[in-house]
């Protein structure tokens, strides 16, 4: 493999050597501001149980605290880097008993039936196994009428293109996302995409049963 496919490869896995954590760190600053603008376009409803899955450096989740200060947090992550990454950023949520950070992968998590209101999936699905078997798994895990987002700053293969060469991933556009969630079951589906060159989707669907 060549260096630089090696740096990257740490989007899809951060491993724990230099080039893993400035990647965890690069993320979330890079993604900040387009997976909170895909979180405003979330329905105002109060989440009080939320989950994060592929949480990355943990950005995300600590500024879901701040949107829903009395929300019960959880991070997961099959990278142990990218859960020690979370846990040290969120340190003081996890201290709190607020925020729980777990390695695991999107394929079984760790949580039985109905335990979140609010799932969210930023910049991951790219690295899914198995888009739609994974999706039925999250809606697993949502209480009735809960929601899953997900937030991707790639929806086109033009777009994607340079990344693509780069790593082993997956790009879908907005309609196959939104197909996937309707096949895992989800209702409601709404595709947002972000206005400017710089596209960004949220995607977003309900879980209409228990
Ligand atoms: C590009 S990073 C995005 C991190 C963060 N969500 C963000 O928006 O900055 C993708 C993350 O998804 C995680 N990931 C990829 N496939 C996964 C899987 N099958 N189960 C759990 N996490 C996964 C990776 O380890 C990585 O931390």
């Amino acid at each position: 493999m060549s260096l630089v496919k090696d740096v990257f490869s740490n989007t899809r896995k951060p491993t724990d050597t230099k080039a893993g954590w400035k990647m965890l760190r690069s993320m979330n600053r890079g993604h900040r501001s387009g997976n909170n603008w895909s979180l405003d376009q979330l329905p105002p409803h109060k989440f009080q149980s939320i989950l994060d899955v592929g949480c990355g450096g943990g950005q995300i989740l600590s500024d879901l605290h701040y949107r829903y200060p009395s929300a019960q947090l959880a991070g997961i992550d099959y990278s142990p880097t990218s859960v020690a990454g979370t846990t040290a950023l969120n340190h003081e949520l996890v201290d709190d008993g607020i925020l729980m950070v777990e390695e695991a992968d999107v394929a079984a998590l760790p949580f039985p039936d109905s335990t979140f209101d609010l799932v969210t999936a930023c910049e991951t699905i790219y690295f899914w196994p198995d888009l739609v078997d994974n999706m039925r798994e999250v809606r697993r895990t949502l209480k009735r009428n809960g929601v899953f987002m997900v937030s991707c700053e790639l929806d086109t293969k033009w777009m994607a293109f340079p990344w693509t060469k780069l790593i082993d991933m997956n790009v879908y556009n907005r309609d196959e996302i939104a197909h996937a969630m309707e096949a895992a079951g989800f209702t409601g589906v709404q595709v947002v995409r972000r206005p400017g060159l710089k596209g960004w989707i949220c995607v977003m669907g309900t879980n209409p049963r228990r």
